[in-house]
């Protein structure tokens, strides 16, 4: 029998790390599915992805620059990634192209069963308030914690998501605020998530000091193989940090889930990545 193809699409691709991840989950699972990698082109988003669905491709992850055209090009999507405004997951059927969004889900299950930190009654500060951050609001409200804080550079997108997400939050019981960075409430938060940019370019986000303490998870979406600048910052005030690669295995084991209707254990995938990644860092 044939294996059922997959694919993740993105510009840079050569460093993607999903193909290893999705040859381990289809092992230990034993479902017949092939995972590769395409270089999209840039302005060509929906070519490339007719011409994988015509060569029989079943679905693809899409990751940076074109999870906003494929927002765009989903014939349906699911109500996290139409709350997202982003798509990284793609599945193929006789009803069209789906479009869903498993990054929130990843980092709620990394910080939940990786981590082993309960998001329930936990106050989470949130960094960031673009497609990222965007993107974790609705998967940490199916958590029940007692509080959310959306802080941003500019303040005036934080107060766009707290907004947009008003309802949701009213109807999960969690109290929500942002803006700038001095609208914090007092005290350490249980969670604080860096979503935003800073990383890339060695910036740390603006954040109170207080925000942190003994008893905080800081979480960094981002990997890279030696500590962020943000994962210092909190370390060094005493928090425990962690880095975004379990986000990156567990957003995968979503997807798996979504294609196969089963479910991969992420957290065996990510400790053989980790090692295999401080082997040769
Ligand atoms: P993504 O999809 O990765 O979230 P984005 O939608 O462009 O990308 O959002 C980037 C986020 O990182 C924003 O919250 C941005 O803050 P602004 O809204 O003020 O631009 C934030 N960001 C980027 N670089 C930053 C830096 N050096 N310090 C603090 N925040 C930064």
């Amino acid at each position: 029998m044939n294996p059922d193809r997959y694919a993740v699409i993105g510009n840079p691709i050569e460093h993607s790390k999903s193909p290893w991840i999705h040859a381990r989950f289809a092992e230990q699972t034993g479902e017949p599915v092939e995972y590769g990698r395409i270089l999209g082109t840039i302005g060509g988003f929906e070519k490339d992805v007719r011409a994988f669905i015509e060569a029989g491709g079943r679905g693809m992850n899409v990751t940076v620059p074109f999870k906003l055209d494929a927002h765009a090009l989903a014939d349906s999507l699911t109500p996290r990634a139409a709350a997202a405004g982003a798509v990284n997951t793609l599945a193929f059927d006789a009803n069209g192209v789906r479009g869903d969004n498993t990054d929130g889900v990843g980092i709620v299950r990394d910080i939940e069963q990786n981590l082993g930190v309960k998001l329930e009654g936990a106050r989470i500060l949130l960094l960031g308030a673009g497609g990222a951050a965007r993107g974790v609001v609705l998967p940490m409200f199916d958590r029940k914690p007692a509080a959310l804080t959306i802080v941003n550079r500019t303040a005036s997108k934080a107060h766009q998501l707290v907004d947009q997400f008003a309802d949701a939050a009213q109807a999960a019981h969690v109290r929500l605020s942002g803006g700038a960075a001095d609208t914090v409430e007092a005290g350490a938060y249980d969670v604080i998530v860096n979503a935003t940019a800073g990383s890339l370019d060695d910036a740390l986000p603006d954040c109170d000091d207080a925000s942190f303490g003994p008893g905080s998870l800081a979480y960094d979406m981002m990997y890279s193989p030696q500590p962020t600048v943000f994962m210092q910052h909190a370390q060094a005030l005493g928090a425990r940090a962690a880095d975004g690669l379990g986000m990156l295995v567990e957003q995968a084991a979503e997807s798996f889930f979504v294609w196969r209707g089963v479910r991969p254990d992420g957290g065996a995938v990510l400790r053989e990545l980790r090692k295999i990644l401080t082997a040769t860092a």
